[in-house]
């Protein structure tokens, strides 16, 4: 007689694609959450500094959201976008409000690869044109488009033959692709947007898109002057600049509810997912009121899940709770004593090469010497399994595996902080 985590273990393996990523050595089945915690299904508990992927914006089973989620379920689960439902329209209205300068109309779609895509297409009917620019190291979803746009080598397992997609050096500066350093390099890694339009497009580009910090990619933080310098090369070439919010958005970064208004520039195209709803399917793609009107006569579009009114009542609920009580003030307070909490923890491990990040959205870069700087993925691996033995959820990311991506619900307190330091420390700590 097997219990109930061998059972699920053993219909996983047999009866799921073997490409799902798992994480830890032996897979960690959960069962049921509330707040900042997790349960296994053995019962034991876990804090969650990952959030599902940056997903659970508010905490787990949030009262707001479960009520909301509810209510709706019992008017309406779904109506397509073929009828106007009130809370779709309503998180419209609302996206309107909290997205920056005349990002003002939304098109709602499932997940954060369809908003990516969404993006793309408005890009090309707005402009009549094909190309896009992407970043190295970015990371854009997992359709064809969005494995194209991808750009590391283990995410691309399709999509690559997609042609009219380049991709420019991005700004890593813990590893500067130009062996440069910031401020000396007068961010030269921006001038490549331009040369990789002038030498590898047509020189009319229909679209950047970047994200404003490389989730998946590590969370690479670009330099304060980077995006200023790229948007005026986009637009000198008749390109959108299309923000790729879906790890960044909903106050994520701190003091701002979307990662890109730290750089001080308003894009043409925003998507976002992700914490849009606590971990309901949803995401958006905003734009201005001229953009998206060169889709009116463009052809036919649907969304059959596009909008759902229950994800959008969650959606609604989530971010009543974060103006409430983890607005981007909370974030940027908490993110700082996360920080602060990490960069010590950097003066003891030898082991942390860098720490980066902003907000809640913090990253610590593991590896072999702080000299050689070489990828430690090997450190990652043991990092993971004494912070799983002490009860603490973390995520990983990085071209060569060796980033630790702490990003806890937005709700988190002083407390839950000052906890997850100290587990990652003794986790640390137990690495030798
Ligand atoms: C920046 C970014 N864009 C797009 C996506 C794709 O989102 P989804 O997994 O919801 O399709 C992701 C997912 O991690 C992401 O991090």
């Amino acid at each position: 007689m097997h219990n109930k985590k061998e059972e699920i273990l053993e219909k996983q393996k047999k009866y799921l694609w073997p490409n799902h990523l798992l994480y830890y050595t032996e897979p960690l089945p959960l069962d049921y959450g509330d707040g900042m915690y997790v349960w296994d299904v053995e019962g034991k508990k876990y804090l969650d500094f990952f959030g599902g992927i940056l997903t659970t914006s508010v905490g787990h089973n949030r009262p707001e959201v479960i009520d909301a989620v509810k209510a709706q379920a019992e008017k309406l689960i779904h109506s397509s976008t073929l009828y106007p439902n009130e809370a779709h329209v309503n998180l419209a209205e609302k996206m309107a409000e909290i997205a920056p300068g005349r990002l003002q109309v939304s098109y709602f779609t499932p997940s954060g690869t369809d908003a990516d895509e969404t993006a793309v297409f408005l890009a090309q009917t707005y402009t009549g044109r094909q190309e896009i620019v992407a970043l190295r190291h970015g990371y854009s979803g997992r359709s064809a488009i969005g494995m194209a746009l991808t750009a590391q080598a283990p995410w691309r397992i399709g999509g690559t033959h997609i042609a009219g997609i380049k991709h420019a050096l991005n700004p890593y500066c813990y590893r500067c692709p130009l062996k440069m350093t910031y401020p000396g390099c007068g961010v030269a890694c921006a001038q490549d947007v331009e040369d990789t339009i002038k030498t590898t497009t047509s020189g009319k580009i229909a679209a950047f898109i970047a994200e404003p910090i490389q989730g998946v990619g590590g969370f690479i933080t670009p330099p304060p002057e980077y995006f200023k310098i790229v948007q005026e090369i986009v637009r000198n070439f008749g390109g959108l600049f299309i923000a790729d919010e879906v790890q960044t958005g909903f106050g994520r970064t701190g003091d701002k509810w979307f990662g890109i208004e730290h750089w001080d520039v308003e894009p043409d195209i925003m998507t976002m997912a992700k914490s849009i709803a606590n971990g309901f399917p949803l995401a958006n793609t905003i734009t201005r009121p001229d953009i998206a009107e060169s889709t009116r006569h463009a052809g036919l579009t649907i969304s059959t899940f596009g909008g759902n009114p229950v994800s959008c009542a969650a959606s609604s609920a989530a971010i009543g709770v974060l103006e409430k009580e983890a607005d981007p003030q909370h974030v940027a307070r908490v993110g700082k004593i996360l920080r602060n909490g990490l960069e010590r923890l950097q003066e003891q491990y030898a082991v942390i090469g860098d720490v980066r990040g902003m907000g809640l959205m913090q990253g610590l870069e593991l590896v072999k010497d702080r000299q050689s700087k070489e990828p430690s993925p090997d450190a990652t691996k043991q990092l993971f399994e004494a912070t799983r033995e002490l009860g603490l959820l973390i995520g990983k990311g990085g071209l060569y595996g060796n980033v630790i991506r702490i990003s806890p619900p937005m709700t988190a307190r002083e407390d839950d902080v000052h906890l997850a330091l100290e587990l990652l420390g003794k986790a640390f700590g137990r690495m030798g």
